[in-house]
């Protein structure tokens, strides 16, 4: 956020606070508990959210030189990285045109790919370079069988692919600013580019993908679930919302907030007091702090709705000061809250979802990111519940 904006969201917080108001929805959402665990709207979900989305796939820093790559599975979608010999980030579907299986696995720095199961050969354009039995394959058109592509992008210092292979005809390019609204020049105030990985921390709990999500859309619980824990540091069921298409910014306000009312207005300094989230549409939330920032993403379970796989990755600037240590503590407050408090008893709503006996849930107008992120997702299934 610009310092404007932070001036005017931190004003809407004190304003909240002496209230005892928050930010509202237009309406309550009523969401069938059947969409976080049918199995046909999972595989809708599939194409229109992670086949037809951007997904973020991180910071530039993970490909950081020529010939720098990473793979991942993204919702089913075997994807490989690579930042091209010319500086470019491209991305391609991870399988050999041979067999299908994976040319690349894990992470690293390559000139060229061999495929561990018979050999065959790709550059880091994608290019088969050649079979390794020249009569079993004679005739066969080397320039027609390279890595299919999958559009890419690198910008703000973030990385996008969208994981549905480019057919004829089709660009690679993927506007993100256009995607990204008035949040793009956030996003480029927080110079991405210059942080550099810290840590990075991935669960599969038996929850579908949107629970985990939901998790950071509210302040709501906190006072409740985390009484033991992170309560005291924030002002609970209090937080501004802002929406650009189907993204989200929620901004909760710390309990140091308080500070600020002791500085003439014009002076006030609210960003230390300020705890933004971005949820960028459709699976990743951005939470940056001070000095690191912290994105989570949640994929849907490989056939099962029921369940996910979770990513918590920490980015810290380049240049930091601070030890090693500092930002372990901080991951372990981070994933001691998330994964011994929200988790679990998202574990237990899950079953609670699955059992029959309630047929829908509901997001209170205190609740507005979520009622946000709901809505713009039954808005890309195309559907009206
Ligand atoms: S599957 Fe890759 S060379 Fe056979
Ligand atoms: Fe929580």
């Amino acid at each position: 956020m610009e310092r404007q904006q932070e001036v005017a969201v931190g004003e809407r917080l004190l304003g909240h606070i002496d209230g005892r108001t928050t930010d509202l929805a237009g309406a309550m959402f009523r969401n069938p508990v059947s969409a976080y665990f049918d199995h046909d709207r999972a595989a809708v979900e599939r194409e229109r959210l992670f086949r037809d989305q951007p997904i973020f796939m991180g910071l530039a820093a993970r490909l950081a030189k020529p010939g720098d790559y990473v793979t991942e599975d993204v919702a089913g979608m075997p994807v490989l990285m690579i930042r091209s010999a010319d500086g470019q980030v491209k991305a391609f579907v991870n399988i050999c045109r041979h067999r299908g299986a994976p040319v690349a696995r894990g992470c690293g720095n390559a000139r060229a790919f061999t495929c561990p199961y018979h050999g065959w050969s790709y550059d880091l354009g994608g290019k088969l370079l050649g079979t390794t039995d020249k009569t079993g394959f004679a005739g066969l058109h080397l320039a027609a069988h390279g890595l299919l592509r999958l559009p890419a992008v690198e910008r703000h210092g973030m990385l996008f692919v969208r994981p549905n292979p480019v057919q004829q005809g089709e660009t690679v390019e993927i506007d993100i600013d256009a995607g990204l609204g008035a949040f793009a020049a956030d996003l480029a105030a927080l110079r991405l580019e210059t942080y550099r990985l810290a840590s990075t921390d991935r669960v599969s709990p038996r929850i579908n993908w949107k629970v985990a999500i939901d998790t950071f859309l509210e302040s709501y619980h906190i006072p409740y679930l985390h009484h033991k824990t992170v309560a005291p540091f924030f002002v609970g069921n209090c937080g501004t919302f802002d929406g650009a298409g189907p993204h989200g910014r929620l901004c909760l306000a710390l309990a140091s907030l308080a500070e600020v009312r002791g500085v003439p207005e014009g002076a006030r300094e609210h960003r230390p007091h300020l705890f933004p989230i971005y949820q960028l549409f459709p699976n990743t939330v951005l939470i940056p702090h001070f000095d690191h920032i912290q994105f989570w993403r949640a994929f849907p379970g490989r056939g099962d709705p029921s369940r996910c796989d979770v990513e918590m990755t920490i980015y810290k600037p380049a240049d930091t000061d601070r030890s090693d240590a500092h930002y372990a503590e901080n991951r372990s407050i981070v994933l001691r809250t998330v994964m011994e408090e929200d988790f679990p008893l998202s574990e237990r709503m899950q079953i609670g979802f699955e059992c029959g006996a309630t047929d829908e849930v509901i997001y209170g107008r205190n609740e507005p990111a979520l009622v946000h992120f709901h809505a713009s997702i039954r808005t890309a299934l195309g559907r009206s519940a």
